[in-house]
């Protein structure tokens, strides 16, 4: 390691918010206790207003991420996982599936194939922190498994041209963070799930699942030959339960989160849909990619260019400024520091990933403050190289 001669100047102006967590991630600009007020708290969800509330969750999901008509939405117990593992456990075993892994969660589904579905036909494709895998290695005659944005490597699928339109099996893929950051190709897509802390900011409490008219055709015509767990099960006999997805969750949901999610669907709503959505967050990258971009200390965790997530940005030191034994201390005291001084709050890797940073750009951060955060970590940095 370099010693310093002079640390650069502290910056003056602070981030005004120093929540930059990839998730629960930061509420929607303004966003006040006050956008609780209405929630049908001490009510049943399944009164008629309950009911009422909980379709207004699924419509305006649909109406900001344009899913299709034909397509229909479930909230699903347990956040993101809930979402992902429902459709693991009754959607897949018909077929072989191919899996695709590169970060701590795409990793999870695979434990799900591997060791407790156990299926047989199986090929597992996992890369690196860093690295995206061979996708040209699925086949379309199988279903897939794969996670959009890892959220945990940095790393991001560039597009879905690997998936054909007339694949036969199903493509079943983990958006939560995803969805409301980028636009999803639901021609692509029979199985998608996310949850409502991630893209939104919202409270985590249930996942939503959004299945395709071949995804809802298999459930009625396939029964896995493992057991499904109750708050999985969206078949009665061979016949959707199609109360589910009309708001009539299996289990009791949080209406205050519920609310919350509402309240941050009605701003996405307000500022332009997906649209908006997208610009946001885009612009957010923009602001780390050009300060990234020749940076002398720092570089992508992610590879190649192509691939870098613009979503949960993760970038780590270059070998050349500090050595790899010395990168996670460096790491872990720059972020104690620049959270102690308010200016940045969990902007480390995630405990399973490479000594890094990780900074949410989704669209409920300002690009403001991303602007106001980078000289801080190069004034913090300015201690070390
Ligand atoms: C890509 C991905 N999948 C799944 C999850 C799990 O989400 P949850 O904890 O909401 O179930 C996360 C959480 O960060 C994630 O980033």
């Amino acid at each position: 390691m370099k010693t310093i001669a002079v640390p650069i100047k502290q910056p003056f102006q602070k981030p005004q918010s120093p929540l930059f967590g990839s998730g629960p991630t930061k509420k929607f600009p303004d966003w006040t206790w006050g956008h609780l007020d209405n929630a049908l708290l001490g009510r049943s969800h399944r009164s008629v207003e309950g009911n009422k509330r909980l379709q207004e969750v699924t419509d305006l999901t649909r109406t900001i991420l344009e899913v299709p008509e034909s397509y229909q939405i479930a909230i699903m117990a347990g956040s993101a996982t809930g979402a992902i593992e429902a459709a693991l456990w009754t959607l897949l075993g018909s077929r072989g599936v191919d899996v695709f892994a590169w970060d701590v969660f795409g990793k999870l589904w695979v434990t799900d194939v591997v060791q407790q579905l156990a299926i047989q036909d199986r090929r597992i494709f996992e890369a690196d922190f860093g690295e995206l895998p061979d996708l040209s290695q699925y086949n379309p005659q199988r279903d897939v498994v794969f996670t959009w944005n890892g959220t945990s490597a940095g790393v991001c699928v560039p597009n879905l041209d690997w998936i054909p339109e007339n694949r036969e099996g199903l493509s079943i893929c983990d958006a939560t963070s995803s969805a409301f950051t980028l636009p999803l190709e639901w021609n692509k897509l029979d199985v998608t799930a996310f949850s409502w802390q991630k893209g939104l900011g919202s409270e985590a409490a249930h996942g939503m699942l959004v299945l395709s008219p071949r995804a809802l055709d298999q459930l009625q015509h396939y029964t896995p030959s493992w057991p499904i767990p109750r708050l999985f099960r969206l078949t009665k006999g061979k016949q959707l339960i199609d109360g589910i997805f009309i708001g009539k969750t299996i289990n009791t949901p949080s209406m205050l989160c519920a609310e919350d999610y509402l309240a941050a669907l009605s701003w996405a709503k307000e500022i332009g849909g997906q649209k908006a959505l997208t610009t946001r967050t885009l612009s957010n990258f923009k602001v780390l990619d050009v300060w990234l971009d020749n940076h002398p200390h720092l570089e992508y965790l992610a590879t190649d260019k192509a691939t870098t997530s613009p979503i949960s940005v993760c970038f780590k030191l270059k070998e050349s400024t500090v050595s790899k034994a010395q990168q996670a201390e460096i790491i872990q005291k720059i972020c104690l520091q620049l959270a102690e001084l308010g200016v940045a709050l969990e902007i480390k890797n995630h405990y399973l990933a490479p000594a890094s940073f990780r900074i949410w750009c989704g669209p409920t951060v300002e690009a403001e403050d991303l602007e106001r955060l980078t000289p801080w970590i190069d004034w913090a940095l300015s201690y070390f190289v």
